[in-house]
């Protein structure tokens, strides 16, 4: 029955996730020993295989130190100054914990007119300039300021001046322990700065704990040999770069990924080559390219992982506009057999709504997968909600789009000299999807589900049993996909993500 993968890709057609189907193989094991442990690079391991794309509205400190403690990893944007970026990854690095809760600040001489300003955090905190990184004055309690008659009053008469916290460096156990043991509803976590003292850098709650403790296990979180989170960075091919790159090292990136959406070119394999001279310990992951040539040429180059994925994104407009790029799933399966030769793991980028899509991308040679849309509805996700039709949604924008190019990541589509701007990439918004904290484990279920039924108990025994021509595919008709989707009711219920 169907075709083998060889077969199947070699027609002259480019297929999309949605267009493939597996034929289902032979389960002989439970769910629960299908292993998602990975490899995002040649030297960087992974238990959960998945990735947050380099963009501003996906990853910051808060996503990627989550996307951490799920043994998965974040890649923080480079669409911001160098030291920005740099403090960002320095911030997901000195958590053990993920961020839970937006942290807001305030002078004593502001007044809180509205329980908006609490976002969802259970208290504000006083700082001596009203900013972060200040001399914290005290806090104000949600549960105080409700019970305030005059909202007018400034802070500085009813903020609490002493309050528990505790390290940032301690460990989610032993901060639950804390919180129990002493009956608090939350506790802060503090970072020591030296002579600037000490800096809120976190905000536990009690119910944080509950809801924690409730989410099924994953493997490991992903740390780096000095115990921190691992926390990826992106960067560009300009002369700037290099100086940019010094500022990522020095705040212990763990891996560099160049961003860029045709990576084949002279600039990036002059850069691989540059970073490799220059930090040779320093995991390079090169990109993107869907084609065993472009392939081919930046692993000559050096490159210790590979990016693959054009035009494929949520919010991507490049096959559009410059009539090139490649449907994600021959992408993936035609990148990863060269790949595999030399050893080079394969991020399967853009493209992912479900989990099905998951077990596709990881099925047909990707190591991991990296999600763009499918994280950027999450609480972790920079931004704040908004109200769209009644629906709570958060923006997503394309790296590529007008907006985000203003800001500059135009290098990233190497239109940065060009006089004229040329969009390949839109703003949108997505909807609330809660935290990635529940989010990931949920999927990662049903991705060892999928597993199972292709008969792979991990992901190396998936690539084998497609190489090998025991796993075998069909192409869905439009029938067969929409038989494959629900139809034929009147409504439903539809699922949470
Ligand atoms: P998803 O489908 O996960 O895709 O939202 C995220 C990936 O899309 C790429 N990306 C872009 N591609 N124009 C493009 O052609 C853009 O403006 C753009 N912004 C991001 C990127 O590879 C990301 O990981």
């Amino acid at each position: 029955d169907g075709f083998p993968a060889t077969r199947l890709f070699s027609q002259g057609y480019s297929y999309t996730y949605d267009d493939v189907i597996f034929l289902p193989h032979y389960i002989d094991f439970p769910t629960d020993a299908v292993s998602l442990s990975t490899k995002l690079s040649r030297h960087v391991g992974l238990a959960t295989p998945c990735v947050s794309s380099p963009m501003d509205t996906v990853t910051e400190s808060s996503m990627a130190a989550a996307m951490a403690s799920l043994g998965a990893i974040g890649i923080i944007h480079s669409n911001t100054s160098a030291s920005n970026q740099a403090a960002l990854i320095r911030l997901a690095k000195s958590h053990k914990i993920p961020f839970t809760h937006e942290l807001i600040f305030k002078s004593s001489s502001d007044s809180i007119l509205s329980a908006d300003q609490f976002s969802s955090a259970p208290c504000i905190f006083v700082t001596e300039s009203g900013r972060e990184k200040s001399k914290l004055l005290g806090i104000v309690k949600k549960s105080d300021w409700e019970k305030l008659a005059d909202k007018e009053v400034r802070i500085s008469e009813y903020m609490t001046k002493s309050s528990v916290t505790l390290p940032a460096s301690y460990s989610f156990e032993t901060v639950a322990g804390y919180l129990a043991k002493d009956k608090l509803d939350f506790v802060p976590l503090v970072r020591d700065n030296g002579e600037k003292g000490e800096e809120i850098v976190n905000l536990v709650t009690s119910d944080d704990v509950e809801r924690i403790q409730e989410f099924p296990k994953l493997g490991l979180p992903s740390v780096g040999s000095d115990g921190d989170f691992l926390v990826g960075a992106a960067m560009g091919t300009r002369e700037t770069d290099k100086e940019r790159l010094e500022h990522l090292v020095k705040a212990g990136v763990n891996v560099v990924v160049l961003d860029s959406s045709q990576g084949n070119s002279i600039y990036q394999i002059e850069m691989i080559k540059y970073v490799k001279k220059m930090y040779p310990e320093l995991d390079l992951i090169g990109g993107n390219v869907v084609t065993t040539y472009q392939a081919q040429n930046l692993i000559q180059a050096g490159v210790d992982g590979l990016r693959v994925g054009m035009g494929s994104g949520s919010i991507c407009t490049t096959q559009e506009v410059c009539a090139v790029g490649r449907g994600q799933a021959t992408a993936v399966y035609k990148v990863a057999s060269v790949a595999a030769q030399s050893g080079v793991p394969v991020i399967a980028d853009g493209g992912i709504s479900n989990s099905g899509h998951i077990v596709k991308a990881l099925t047909l040679g990707a190591s991991t997968v990296m999600m763009g849309s499918f994280l950027a509805g999450s609480s972790e996700a920079p931004g704040i909600y908004e109200y769209q039709n009644g629906c709570r949604v958060k923006k997503y924008r394309g790296m590529g789009s007008l907006e985000a190019m203003m800001r500059g990541s135009d290098a990233r589509y190497l239109g940065d000299k060009a006089k004229l701007k040329i969009a390949q990439g839109v703003v949108g918004a997505v909807a609330d999807k809660g935290s990635v904290l529940k989010l990931i484990p949920y999927t990662m279920q049903a991705v060892k589900q999928g597993l199972q039924d292709l008969g792979a108990s991990s992901l190396q025994s998936a690539h084998d049993l497609l190489k090998s021509g025991m796993l075998r595919l069909e192409v869905r008709t439009g029938a067969a996909q929409v038989e494959g989707g629900v139809h034929g009711l009147v409504s439903y219920e539809k699922k949470p993500f």
